[in-house]
C-alpha cells in the first residue's frame, strides 16, 4: 500500500464539538466544529493559508504572523491560526494587501538564513522554501551582509538527528512538540529578539540534555534545521509504505519513507490509531539493526554444537531439520518433539508454528515468550472478566481522572503510551504509582504523583487485597454495578475476604513496607475519583502470585464500576510487539486460537476438520517443562522461531543445559542469538521491513506489518514454516500470508470479520471483530462481560518461597530502559547502544555504602541460582533492601541470577523477586568467564562456516 509522502497539514488540530459553526472564507461556505481555528476551516474547505509556526499536531502559537488574513468587521490583521472561526464570519486569505504583509515576513526570515537550498537536506521537502514561493518573494531588500546566524554552530551529538541552528527560524513548532506530544520538557527558546535560539536543556548538546530522542521536534521542524541523519545522507524519500513498529506492544504505525528498498527514514503515522503520529526512540530511529552486517543470511547445519557451522542451501537445511525431527519422534516418541514462537514474530507466523506443532508433530508442545512475561493476564482476566485482553483503547486514557499504573514503567517501556497519559495528567488527571521504584512517572516534568506507593517487590497481592479492604470497609463499593453486572456469591465471598482485619492496609504495612495511611488515601482516589483506569505490567504478573495479581486488579475495578465505558478499565501493558497476537492466535500449549481449551472437544473438532489432522486432548509442555523434559531425556528436539530462550528465560544454567542435552535445536532468526549457539540448524528469518503479516498490540488491536522490501535471506519466516512443515509430512497451502489471515478468521469467533481488505480500509481493527462487532471493538466488556457476569475471586496473599536470608539480604528485581529492547538483539546492534552500552545495578546509597559498593564499580551479585557481575549505580531511586538491573546483554548474565521460581497458574517465573547478596569485586563471575569461552568458540565456528557449494535453489 503506497502512500503519498507529505500528508495535508490543516495547521491546527481538530477540535471536537457538537455545535458547528458557518463561516464564509474567499466568498466559500465552510462549516466546521466550534473552537476550529480560521487556518483549519480555510484548510478543510480546502484554502491553504500560508503558515510557518503552526502545524495540527500542535496547539497554535501564533509566532510568525504569516498566516495573517482579513475579516470583514475587524480591524487589523488577525493571524488565523489562533482566531476560532465564528458563525457568519467573512473571511479573505488573499488580498494585496495580505500578499504586501507575508511577503514583508518571509524577506525578514530568508535574510537571516543559509541560501543553500540546492544542497540542503530539506530541498524539496522545506516548508520555509515552499512559503517563499507561496509569498511571491523575488528579493530580500535587507541583504545578508548584516547580523545574522548563519555560521552558527551545528550540533551533531545525537545519533540520529542533526541540529543546525543557522538554518533555524525560531517557529517554536519543536520547543511545543518536546511539551506537548512527547511531554520531556528538553527544549526552550534561549534569548530575546534577534538572540532568540532554541537550546536543549541549559545550552547544552542534545546528548546532554533531558532529551529522549523521540523525534517529535524533527517531524514538526518546517525547516532543515532538525534533520535525521539518515535523510541527510541518502537525500528526500520516493515513496512510502505504512506499516507497524516492530518493537513494544504500543504498536505504533509508520510511513516507512523509502527509496527503491532502501529506507530513508521512518516516519510515524498521523492517522496510526495506536500513536497518532508519534513515536520513541527505538521506533523512528533504531531500525538500522534490519541491514546490520551481522544478519545471517544463509541456512547452516551442524551436527553437534562443537562443530562448526556449515552454509547449506535452503533444500538442504529444511531437509535436515524435518530428517532430525522424524529421527528424534521415531526414536523418544511423539511428544519428544516441539516449538516455541516468539512474540516478536507476527499473527501469521505464530498461527503457523502452533499449526506445524499441532499438525506435523502431532502433539500440543508449542509455546510463546508470552508464557514469561504475560500469561497470567490472560489467565487473570478470562477467569473474572472472561476475556484475555485489556479493556480499552490507549485513547480512553484521555477521558480517565484517575490513573493507577502498577507494576509498569511506562516511560522506559511504553513510551507513546507514556506521553498521552502524560498528556492526560497534565491536564488535572490524578496518578497513582504502586512501584518498588521512584519511576520517572512519580515526578518528572508537570507530573507528580498523588500517591506513590513504594512496596517491596513481591507483595502486590497483599497491596491490591488491602487497597480492596478500604473500599470494602469505607463503603466505596459501586454497589449498584456489582449487583447488575458480577455474580453475587462470588462477589459476597470476596467482600468477606478482603474486609478481614489481616486484609486492612495497617495489617498489610509490615508486608508492603508501605504506610497505611497512604494505602488508604490512594484506594479512596481510586475508588472515588471519577473515571479510574489501572494500567499494570510485568511488575504485576512476573510474580510466583502474578496471576492472583491479575485477578486482584480486575476484582479492584469491578468493586468500584470501573470497567465498560472510556476513561476506565483494566489494562495489561504488553511488552513486545505482538504479545497479545501470539497469546490470541494459539501459540499456547493449552489453547487453541481464540483462547479455547485443547480438551474442548468442539473446537477440536473445528480444527481437526480444517487441518484434516487428529488434535491432542491434553495439553502440551511449557517452555520450563520442555527444559525438564529436556534434562530428563524425554524432549529432544525444537523448533524455535523468534525467540531467545537462552538470554530470556530464567535460571540461564538450567536452560542451558537442558539445551544441551537436546539432539536437534531449529533456530529461525535473524541474528546468530544466544539460543542459535545451542542449535544444530539455522534458517535465516526476515525482518519486519521484508515481510507481509499483522501483529496485535496491547489494545488488541491488529494493525498491518507491510513488505517494504524483499526478505534478505530470500525467504519470509512465514514460507519457510510452510516448507518445513512439508517436509515433515503436512502440506499446508498458502500463496500470501493473507490467506494465513482468513484461515485465523474463518476458524475464531473473535476474529470472524478480520481481513486484510478490512485493515487497509479501516487502518486497524481491535477484536473482537465479528458479525455483532463489524469494526472492531474498542472498548470491552461496555453492558456485560464476556464471560456474562464478573466473578470476583478471592486472592489471599501468599508470600513468595524466595525470602530474604542472611547470605541473601536484597531483592533484586529486574525490567527495561527506554534505549533498549529486551535481549537487545535488535537494540544493541543500533545507535541506541550511546544512552545505554551495559546492564548495571542499581543500588541504594545505604545498601552501597553498608557494602563498600561505589558508583560505576564492579560488583558481584549473588543468588541460589548463579552469580555475575555488573557496574553499580548508585541511585535514590531504589528502596533500601532493594536492587535493579536491566537484562539488555547477554554477558551481563540477569538470568543466571533468577530463578526457576514461577506463576502457580501459568509459570510465568518470578523475574522480579531474587534474592541476592551484592558485594564489590574486581573480576567476572565464573559464569561470565565461560560464557566469554563458550561464545569465543561458538563465534569461531561460525566464523569457519563454510560456505555454501551447492547452489541455493527454490524450496517450493
Ligand atoms: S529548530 Fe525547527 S522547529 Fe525548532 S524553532 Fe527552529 S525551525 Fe522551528
Ligand atoms: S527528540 Fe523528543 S525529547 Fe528530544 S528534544 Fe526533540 S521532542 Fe524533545
Ligand atoms: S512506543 Fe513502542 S511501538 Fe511505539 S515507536 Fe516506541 S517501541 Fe515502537
Ligand atoms: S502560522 Fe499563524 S502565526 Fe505562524
Amino acid at each position: 500500500m503506497l502512500e503519498q509522502l507529505n500528508e495535508k497539514d490543516f495547521g491546527t488540530p481538530r477540535r471536537i464539538s457538537e455545535q458547528e459553526v458557518t463561516l464564509e472564507i474567499d466568498g466559500m461556505q465552510v462549516t466546521v466544529a466550534a473552537g476550529t481555528s480560521i487556518m483549519r476551516a480555510a484548510a478543510e474547505g480546502g484554502v491553504n493559508v500560508p503558515k510557518l509556526c503552526a502545524t495540527d499536531s500542535l496547539e497554535p502559537f501564533g509566532s510568525c504572523r504569516l498566516c495573517l488574513v482579513e475579516i470583514e468587521g475587524r480591524r487589523g490583521y488577525p493571524a488565523s491560526c489562533t482566531t476560532p472561526a465564528e458563525q457568519g464570519m467573512k473571511v479573505r486569505t488573499q488580498s494585496p494587501k495580505l500578499q504586501a504583509l507575508r511577503k514583508g515576513v518571509m524577506e525578514l526570515y530568508i535574510s537571516d538564513h543559509p541560501l543553500d537550498c540546492l544542497t540542503c537536506a530539506a530541498n524539496g521537502n522545506c516548508e520555509l522554501q515552499d512559503m517563499a514561493g507561496v509569498t511571491g518573494l523575488r528579493e530580500v531588500r535587507y541583504g545578508y551582509d548584516g547580523e545574522n546566524h548563519i555560521h552558527s554552530e551545528k550540533d551533531e551529538s545525537n545519533p540520529y538527528f542533526t541540529y543546525d541552528a543557522s538554518k533555524c527560524i525560531v517557529c517554536n513548532r519543536c520547543v511545543r512538540a518536546c511539551e506537548e506530544t512527547q511531554g520531556t520538557y528538553a527544549l526552550t527558546i534561549s534569548g530575546r529578539g534577534f538572540e532568540s535560539r532554541v537550546s536543549p536543556g541549559q545550552d547544552q548538546p542534545f546528548m546532554e540534555s533531558e532529551c529522549v530522542s523521540c523525534g517529535a521536534c524533527v517531524q514538526v521542524c518546517p525547516t532543515a534545521t532538525l534533520r535525521e541523519k539518515t535523510l541527510i545522507e541518502l537525500g528526500q524519500a520516493e515513496h512510502s509504505v505504512v506499516t507497524t513498529c516492530a518493537y513494544c506492544g504500543v504498536g505504533c504505525s509508520f510511513k516507512a519513507e523509502m527509496k527503491g528498498n532502501e529506507v530513508v527514514r521512518m516516519v510515524p503515522d498521523k492517522n496510526g490509531q495506536a500513536n497518532e503520529g508519534h513515536s520513541c526512540v527505538k521506533g523512528r530511529f533504531a531500525w538500522g539493526y534490519a541491514t546490520h552486517k551481522d544478519r545471517i543470511l544463509k541456512p547452516m547445519i551442524r551436527g553437534r554444537i562443537t562443530d562448526p557451522w556449515k552454509e547449506v542451501s535452503w533444500d538442504e537445511a529444511l531437509d535436515y531439520a524435518a530428517s532430525e525431527f522424524k529421527r528424534i519422534q521415531k526414536k523418544y516418541g511423539r511428544d519428544s518433539v516441539g516449538g516455541i514462537v516468539s512474540s516478536r514474530c507476527t499473527n501469521e507466523e505464530g498461527y503457523l508454528v502452533q499449526k506445524l506443532v499441532r499438525t506435523a508433530f502431532g502433539n500440543n508442545n508449542v509455546d510463546t515468550c508470552a508464557r514469561v512475561c504475560h500469561s497470567p493476564t490472560g489467565y487473570g482476566l478470562k477467569q473474572t472478566l472472561g476475556e484475555s485482553a485489556g479493556t480499552q483503547t490507549f485513547k480512553s486514557v484521555e477521558h480517565s481522572d484517575v490513573i493507577l499504573v502498577i507494576g509498569a514503567n511506562p516511560t522506559d517501556a511504553h513510551p507513546v503510551f507514556a506521553s498521552r497519559m502524560k498528556k492526560r495528567l497534565r491536564e488535572g488527571a490524578k496518578l497513582i504509582v504502586i512501584d518498588p521504584r521512584h519511576i520517572d512517572l512519580v515526578r518528572s516534568p508537570h507530573v507528580q504523583a498523588d500517591f506513590h506507593l513504594p512496596l517491596k517487590p513481591g507483595t502486590n497481592v497483599a497491596m491490591v487485597s488491602a487497597l480492596a479492604h478500604v473500599i470494602v470497609s469505607e463503603g466505596l463499593l459501586a454497589t449498584e454495578f456489582i449487583a447488575q453486572r458480577c455474580e453475587d456469591k462470588a462477589f459476597q465471598q470476596w467482600r468477606d475476604f478482603v474486609a478481614l482485619p489481616e486484609n486492612s492496609p495497617e495489617a498489610m504495612q509490615d508486608i508492603t513496607g508501605v504506610p497505611a495511611e497512604l494505602v488508604r488515601g490512594a484506594a479512596r482516589l481510586y475508588a472515588t475519583g471519577g473515571n479510574a483506569a489501572i494500567y499494570y505490567g510485568l511488575g504485576v504478573t512476573e510474580h510466583a502470585q502474578g496471576s492472583t495479581a491479575v485477578m486482584g486488579i480486575a476484582n479492584l475495578a469491578m468493586a468500584t464500576g470501573n470497567i465498560g465505558r472510556e476513561g476506565v478499565g483494566v489494562n495489561p501493558l504488553r511488552g513486545q510487539n505482538n504479545v497479545q497476537g501470539s497469546c490470541d492466535i494459539g501459540s499456547f500449549p493449552h489453547e487453541l486460537p481464540g483462547y479455547r481449551h485443547v480438551s474442548d472437544s468442539t473446537t477440536r473438532h473445528l480444527f481437526e476438520q480444517a487441518w484434516g489432522v487428529e488434535i491432542q486432548p491434553e495439553p502440551g509442555l511449557r517452555i520450563p517443562n520442555m527444559f525438564d523434559a529436556a534434562l530428563d531425556g524425554s524432549f529432544m528436539g525444537v523448533y524455535c522461531q523468534g525467540e531467545d530462550i537462552v538470554q530470556s528465560d530464567p535460571n540461564t544454567q538450567h536452560v542451558t543445559a537442558a539445551l544441551s542435552a537436546m539432539e536437534c535445536i531449529v533456530v529461525q532468526d535473524i541474528f546468530m542469538n544466544e539460543t542459535a549457539m545451542y542449535a544444530h540448524v539455522f534458517l535465516p528469518g526476515s525482518s519486519f521491513l521484508e515481510k507481509d503479516g499483522t501483529f496485535t498490540n496491547a489494545e488488541r488491536r491488529i494493525s498491518r506489518v507491510r513488505k517494504v522490501m524483499p526478505p534478505k535471506a530470500v525467504y519470509a519466516d512465514w514460507e519457510v514454516t510452510v516448507q518445513l512443515a512439508k517436509r515433515l509430512g503436512y502440506e499446508m497451502d498458502y500463496t500470501h500470508p493473507s490467506e494465513i489471515m482468513d484461515e485465523i478468521a474463518r476458524l475464531t469467533p473473535t476474529f470472524h470479520g478480520v481481513s486484510y481488505e478490512k485493515l487497509d480500509s479501516l487502518g486497524s481493527i481491535q477484536w473482537p471483530c465479528n458479525d455483532e462487532a463489524p469494526l472492531g471493538t474498542p472498548i470491552m466488556h461496555i453492558d456485560q462481560f464476556v464471560r456474562g457476569k464478573g466473578k470476583f475471586i478471592i486472592t489471599k496473599y501468599v508470600a513468595t518461597d524466595e525470602k530474604v536470608t542472611r547470605k541473601f539480604p536484597l531483592i533484586l528485581t529486574t525490567g527495561r530502559i527506554l534505549s533498549q529492547y529486551n535481549v537487545g538483539a535488535q537494540t544493541r546492534r543500533t545507535e541506541n547502544v550511546q544512552w545505554h552500552e551495559q546492564d548495571l545495578l542499581e543500588i541504594h546509597p545505604h545498601d552501597a555504602e553498608e557494602r563498600g559498593v561505589v558508583d560505576g564499580g564492579w560488583v558481584g551479585i549473588h543468588s541460589r541460582a548463579g552469580d555475575t557481575v555488573l557496574r553499580a549505580k548508585v541511585s535514590e531511586r531504589m528502596q533500601p533492601g532493594v536492587v535493579y538491573t536491566t537484562f539488555h546483554f547477554p554477558e551481563s548474565g540477569a538470568n543466571v541470577i533468577t530463578t526457576e521460581n514461577s506463576d502457580w497458574a501459568t509459570n510465568c517465573p518470578e523475574y522480579k523477586v531474587t534474592a541476592v547478596q551484592v558485594m564489590p569485586v574486581t573480576e567476572p563471575s565464573e559464569w561470565q568467564k565461560k560464557y566469554t569461552r563458550f561464545s569465543k568458540v561458538q563465534h569461531e565456528l561460525l566464523g569457519k562456516a563454510e560456505p555454501s557449494s551447492a547452489k541455493d535453489k527454490s524450496i517450493a
